[in-house]
């Protein structure tokens, strides 16, 4: 397993991961491009073997004090071993190596079950619950 910094030639091999994301609604393929230009943001992929079986954005915010995890998403074949809390804890330390990180934001809707279990409950604060559209997204944040 290895986790390195998304480029541009991964850029299929992220989107074909999960074609359903926010039921339909995924904004990653408009996105992805930007999200590697932009200097906030610090785009992920987890690979296994080689092969890309997730990804994941952390965007820096709030002067540095604030990261919000974008867009994460694992490949449905490799989801619920844990390759998920792997990236998503690199990810944070990898922004933690420069800056003076505060908080960890995300935002996640109600197609997103493993959010609404008792240990994410338990370790991630709930800040702000909305409808939207026929969902409902929460942002939580830790750290
Ligand atoms: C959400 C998703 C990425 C989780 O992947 P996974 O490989 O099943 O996750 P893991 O097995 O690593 O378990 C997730 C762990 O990270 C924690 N976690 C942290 N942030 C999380 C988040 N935003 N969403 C889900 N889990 C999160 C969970 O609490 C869980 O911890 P636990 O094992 O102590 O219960 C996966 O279900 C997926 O790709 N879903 C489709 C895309 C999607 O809905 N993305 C949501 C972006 S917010």
């Amino acid at each position: 397993m290895d986790i390195r910094k998304a480029t541009t030639a991964d850029k299929d091999a992220v989107l074909a991961l999960n074609k359903n994301v926010y039921g339909g609604l995924d904004y990653l393929p408009s996105y992805y491009d930007e999200f590697l230009k932009n200097p906030i943001a610090m785009p992920f992929v987890i690979t296994l073997d080689g092969k890309i079986i997730g990804y994941l954005c952390a965007l820096v915010v709030d002067n540095g004090e604030t990261v919000v995890h974008r867009a994460g998403r694992i490949d449905p074949k490799f989801q619920g071993k844990g390759y998920y809390k792997v990236l998503s804890q690199h990810v944070t330390e990898k922004v933690m190596e420069r800056y003076n990180l505060k908080t960890r934001g995300m935002v996640t809707g109600d197609d997103n079950l493993k959010a609404q279990t008792d240990s994410f409950r338990q370790t991630n604060t709930l800040i702000l619950t909305r409808k939207c559209r026929d969902s409902t997204v929460t942002i939580h944040c830790n750290l």
